[in-house]
């Protein structure tokens, strides 16, 4: 098998630490039978291998795995959730790190659908209140970028606070809506939601009009904020810290 003959390392010019390696599809043959979790692979397997060194040895966080069915048919697993399927049972790539896309149909939509908007930093110091914990941030318009969400959106900020206030499952790129916030004050002052935002906000529940997802969501410093995590989102609150 194409597997075991070939080892595959990392490409080495990604040597710094990214947030997201993209592996796309192409490379499974739908029409063969799966056996024990193992697709039917043919060259390009190789994407896939690659990705695995770039994760044991913490080069990127998390993959994302693209990848349909190629099939009008509704309920066939997609290649991405094969190769994701494959990597957690054979390579003990931890479910948690991988990301499965199989809505795109080519890779210019893919691009266009991972692509997470950019928002001017605040122009000016104002202040966060969260409503749950009584907590009020000081936010500093030139902070350093955080690990998770856009520069100075309401995720990046809380984090440095309070790390595990809002929960973030895709890391705080737009493809999840685990992050879904009420912005009780301060609404108007915050960047334009996205297409894709709105999308996720969506299928968020309990959505209300003063819905956003804290990784995008980036107010202009024009007046304080106080925000509300809805109880179902909140973390560290639950937790009683
Ligand atoms: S963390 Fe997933 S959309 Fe914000």
């Amino acid at each position: 098998m194409y597997l075991l003959e070939h080892s595959v390392s990392a490409p080495e010019k990604y040597d710094e630490g990214y947030n997201y390696a993209v592996i796309l599809s192409g490379f499974v043959d739908l029409e063969q039978p799966i056996r024990e979790s193992i697709p039917e692979f043919g060259d390009g397997i190789d994407r896939l291998l690659a990705a695995v060194p770039l994760i044991r040895e913490n080069r990127t966080d998390k993959l994302i795995l693209s990848g349909g069915n190629g099939s009008l048919e509704r309920g066939l697993p997609g290649e991405a959730q094969l190769n994701a399927d494959f990597l957690i049972r054979y390579m003990n790539v931890p479910a948690e790190r991988i990301i499965v896309e199989n809505e795109s149909k080519n890779t210019r939509n893919l691009s266009r659908k991972l692509r997470v908007p950019v928002a001017s930093r605040p122009k000016k110091a104002y202040k966060i209140t969260i409503q749950n914990t009584g907590d009020v941030i000081e936010v500093d318009p030139n902070m350093p970028e955080g690990k998770h969400g856009l520069p100075c959106s309401i995720l990046h900020i809380t984090e440095e606070m309070h790390e595990d206030l809002i929960d973030h499952a895709c890391g705080g790129v737009q493809a999840c809506s685990t992050c879904h916030i009420y912005i009780v004050k301060g609404f108007d002052s915050c960047n334009e939601a996205s297409d894709r935002e709105e999308d996720y906000l969506d299928k968020a529940r309990g959505r209300k009009l003063i819905s956003r997802l804290a990784c995008c969501c980036v107010p202009d410093g024009s007046e304080d904020i106080v925000i509300e995590v809805p109880k179902w989102n909140v973390n560290a609150v639950k937790e009683g810290h």
